[in-house]
């Protein structure tokens, strides 16, 4: 079976090869899965660069495979593996686990969801980062929403959720969104809208933002533009911004802090520029603006209940925001380089895709 594999970090062109390498046997409680399709995220250039780890731990020397998701057929079953959750042979699963980029894996029974018969490889190569993020991320804007200060959103003291949001639209606040024309950021877009917020969002280009706006029905901005601050703050007319999400860092994310009202909340779970956020303490001090951040990989170490439960809640969200998701393009596992050539392209919007 094929595997891509870097053994230091770099640019992916010129680190990622290919080996071919006998198909492993899942062992106690594990399942060998026939893959089909995983996708290219941003998150596996970062692992690639060295960018995603903090302290930068080197890569073993066997060398290490990208890839956080997938999707394929369960082809053996080891022992130990209980079978009332349908994990058997010929069973269709996807997955979040580091490494897919490969012919064949061996998980953790445990790390495997049942994909819906009404849900293709494209959609389901995908379910269990962009949209689970998405999900997370927006439970997380309404709990921010929940505390703050004077916050005048009215909560079901039954359930805990948002009920009467729409009555108070105009008071439920502003939350910004930084490169808008990601995927998760316009997932987020249209989750936080059913909750009755509105969505600010800026993007690179005035093109895109002039697309994107009328894609997706929010006003988006173009960083292009020097006046774009003023512009986001011009849309706002006013109201609260109480939380900013951040995808980009740099400059445009140290400029989502200081567009935050005090008392907000910047959430930063990406950094597509390749730049650190730079805080200016005052922000903390003076304006009690909070900075923090979100990882969906906290997610995977949740109980199996739970996140079948958000797969689930995910699933329903995409399959009728499938517009939200365009395949931009699709390439076999040996042109890798090719599929991370394409991803890296500026302009491109939607999912990349590798087929096995
Ligand atoms: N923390 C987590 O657990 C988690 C999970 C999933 C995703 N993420 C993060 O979420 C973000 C979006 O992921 P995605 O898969 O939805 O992305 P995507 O669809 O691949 O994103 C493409 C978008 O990124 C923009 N972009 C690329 N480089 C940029 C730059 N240097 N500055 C500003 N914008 C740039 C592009 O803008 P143009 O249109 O201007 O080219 C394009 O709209 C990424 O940062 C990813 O790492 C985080």
């Amino acid at each position: 079976m094929r595997r891509i594999i870097y053994h230091g970090y770099g640019d992916p062109i010129a680190v990622l090869t290919q080996i071919d390498e006998p198909t492993p046997s899942p062992g106690d409680g594990e399942v060998l899965v026939d893959l089909a399709v995983r996708p290219v995220h941003s998150g596996d250039i970062l692992m690639v660069t060295g960018t995603h780890d903090p302290v930068q731990r080197p890569v073993p020397p066997e060398g290490f495979t990208p890839g956080c998701e997938g999707t394929g057929i369960i082809e053996a079953v080891g022992p130990g593996v209980d079978p009332s959750r349908g994990f058997v042979p010929g069973a269709r699963v996807c997955f979040c686990a580091i490494g897919s980029w490969r012919d064949k894996m061996v998980l953790p029974a445990d790390t495997l969801m049942l994909v819906p018969p009404d849900v293709d490889d494209n959609l389901s190569a995908q379910l269990s980062v962009n949209p689970i993020t998405a999900l997370l991320i927006t439970r997380v804007v309404l709990e921010i929403a929940r505390n703050r200060p004077g916050g005048v959103l009215r909560l079901s003291a039954a359930e805990k959720v948002l009920t009467e949001v729409h009555e108070a639209r105009d008071d439920a606040g502003i939350v910004i969104l930084s490169g808008a024309g990601s995927i998760v950021a316009k997932l987020l877009a249209a989750m936080l809208r059913e909750k009755g917020f509105t969505c600010l969002g800026t993007v690179r280009s005035q093109a895109v933002a002039d697309a994107l706006s009328a894609a997706i029905g929010i006003t988006v901005v173009a960083t292009e533009n020097p006046d774009w601050q003023n512009q986001l703050r011009a849309a706002a007319n006013g109201r609260t911004t109480f939380a900013a999400l951040d995808c980009v860092g740099g400059e445009t994310g140290n400029a989502m802090l200081e567009l935050l009202s005090p008392g907000g909340t910047l959430l930063s779970y990406g950094a597509l520029s390749g730049e650190p956020l730079v805080v200016r303490q005052a922000h903390l001090w003076m304006a009690g603006k909070k900075v923090s951040g979100f990882g969906m990989i906290h997610w995977t170490q949740l109980p199996y209940e739970t996140r079948a439960a958000d797969m689930a809640a995910a699933t329903e969200f995409v399959q009728r925001s499938r517009h939200l998701i365009p395949l931009a393009g699709e390439f076999p596992l040996s042109e890798i380089r090719e599929a991370v050539r394409f991803f890296t392209r500026p302009g491109r919007s939607g999912a990349v895709l590798i087929r096995s």
